[in-house]
């Protein structure tokens, strides 16, 4: 598109009185002719979603097709590994730049930087890959999903996420409840080694590469990065202190990446197809296709791949066949997994899905887990489960998160029956915000955040049942 210079503009709105001389027009006219031609700018794109069948990464994340290796061939794992591993480190972690893709564990940071921060000389010390597959939060269901039915599609990640890294070998932490999902991984693995494509000269690349699986005992703190590693490491699962960061001081005493099963499981297919391919989905700074996992009062909750920034509304009404009742009938919406805030009807209907958009309603994209609740949801109910469920996950390591997750989720107890005083509500969310950000870990944080955003949208709700309880309490009086 050519960009109108100030000849041109001249050129086109021209009136009677300012209409400049055939002289002047004439060199304008050469102007164009001798310039350099510009950069053809792409138009800015303003609708995301209707991702095609042909873009999808994940394609057997229903498990109709085989899991095993036969079927992960025919869907195009294992293509080109031995090409994309011999192309080096470098190139790897260029392309992950590229592709603009951010962490899917929930925090967004972009993975190609956060691969190359383990891009140190090596100093005698073995590096490691760990993926994190505890998937503990609320909501969230879908590397679960990748490991039932694309096993292959993870393990091949795990081997070239880890030459990204020169990492000899990946531990996959599993959440200890997902037996199946456990098995099919083991068996792919399995059939990975026995094919050559990991183990000693991973696909004949000359590079060393080992997988091992990790089973969990169920705790959603194990799923927070370096309390993940204490736990590998057959300690209690409890966050450590940073600095160090795993990069410098991570498993074992080694230099260490720690990365979301969606993450690494898209790596392959990004390598194969390019970074700019992956780039070209959603807006800037919120690349890719991503899982979204849809639960709550919907007609056909879900687990599917579309592109970012798709419309919430337009996520809801295609893929899962509407909010139950109709869109009128939708209170709000958790978008990110349980550790976000609600979103009240009216946001829902225009905001997009992707972390910036997200933020900027004050709440986040998270695990992508979108919990839809319909005007018969007690509101108040729902969130005092969910401070309930963090009084319940925390270490107990931190004053701030141990003692204010249970004030929390006392408060929200009385609330709840409308047993309180309205000037409560600013001090349960005073106490929130002496909680968030005072912590060694995000789980404070995501105590804090469901509480605020009920007191964001919800005082009305809050203050009507304190109004009824003294009414009540002053009948029986
Ligand atoms: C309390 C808590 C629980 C978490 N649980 C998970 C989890 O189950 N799965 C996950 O991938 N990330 C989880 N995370 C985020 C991880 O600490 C880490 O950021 C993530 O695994 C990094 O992967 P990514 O860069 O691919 O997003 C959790 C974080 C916190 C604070
Ligand atoms: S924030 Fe909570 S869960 Fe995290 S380390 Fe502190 S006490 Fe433990």
């Amino acid at each position: 598109m050519l960009k109108t210079t100030g000849v041109s503009k001249a050129l086109l709105a021209g009136t009677r009185a300012t209409r400049p001389s055939l002289h002047m027009a004439k060199s304008a006219v050469r102007a164009f002719a001798t310039a350099a031609p510009e950069a053809v700018v792409p138009p800015v794109r303003s609708s995301f979603g209707n991702l095609k069948d042909e873009d999808r990464i994940f394609t057997n994340i229903y498990g109709f097709h085989d899991y095993k290796l036969q079927g992960a061939l025919k869907r195009g794992d294992w293509h080109k590994t031995k090409e994309i591993l011999l192309k080096g480190h470098e190139w790897i972690l260029n392309e992950m730049k590229e592709s603009g893709l951010r962490g899917r564990g929930g925090a967004g940071f972009p993975s190609g930087l956060k691969w190359s921060f383990m891009n140190k000389p090596m100093d005698g010390r073995p590096r490691y890959l760990v993926v994190n597959a505890d998937e503990g939060e609320p909501g969230t269901c879908k590397d679960r999903e990748i490991m039932r039915g694309d096993p292959h599609k993870l393990i091949e990640g795990c081997l070239v996420a880890g030459r990204s890294m020169n990492a000899n070998a990946a531990y996959i932490y599993i959440r200890g409840e997902f037996y199946n999902e456990a098995s099919n991984l083991q068996v792919a693995i399995d059939e990975a080694y026995k094919a050559g494509l990991i183990g000693k000269n991973a696909c004949g690349s000359g590079f060393d590469f080992d997988v091992y699986i990790h089973r969990g005992a169920g705790a959603y703190i194990c799923g927070e990065e370096t309390a993940l590693i204490e736990s590998i490491e057959g300690k209690a699962g409890k966050p450590r202190l940073k600095p160090p960061f795993p990069a410098d001081v991570g498993l074992f005493g080694c230099p260490t990446t720690v990365a979301n099963v969606e993450t690494v499981a898209v790596a392959p297919t990004i390598l194969r197809r390019g970074g700019k391919w992956f780039a070209g989905f959603g807006r800037p700074r919120n690349a890719g296709t991503k899982l979204f996992c849809i639960s709550g009062h919907v007609n056909n909750p879900c687990t599917v791949e579309e592109e970012m920034s798709i419309p919430l509304k337009e996520l809801i009404e295609k893929h899962c066949g509407g909010v139950k009742g109709g869109w009128d009938n939708l209170l709000g919406i958790i978008p990110g997994g349980s550790s976000v805030p609600v979103l009240p009807r009216h946001i829902c209907d225009d905001v997009l899905m992707d972390f910036d958009a997200l933020r900027d309603v004050q709440s986040g994209l998270g695990t992508a887990a979108v919990i839809v609740m319909d005007k018969s949801t007690d509101i108040v109910s729902a969130i005092s489960r969910l401070a309930a469920f963090y009084r319940h996950e925390s270490c107990g390591q931190c004053t701030p998160c141990r003692e204010g997750t249970s004030w929390l989720a006392n408060m929200m107890t009385r609330f709840e029956s409308g047993q309180a005083r309205p000037r409560e509500i600013d001090m349960m969310d005073e106490l929130s915000r002496e909680i968030e950000g005072h912590t060694i870990c995000a789980l404070g944080d995501a105590a804090a955040w469901p509480v605020q955003g009920l007191v964001r949208h919800f005082r009305p709700e809050l203050e009507a049942r304190m109004a009824q309880f003294r009414q009540d309490a002053q009948v029986q009086v």
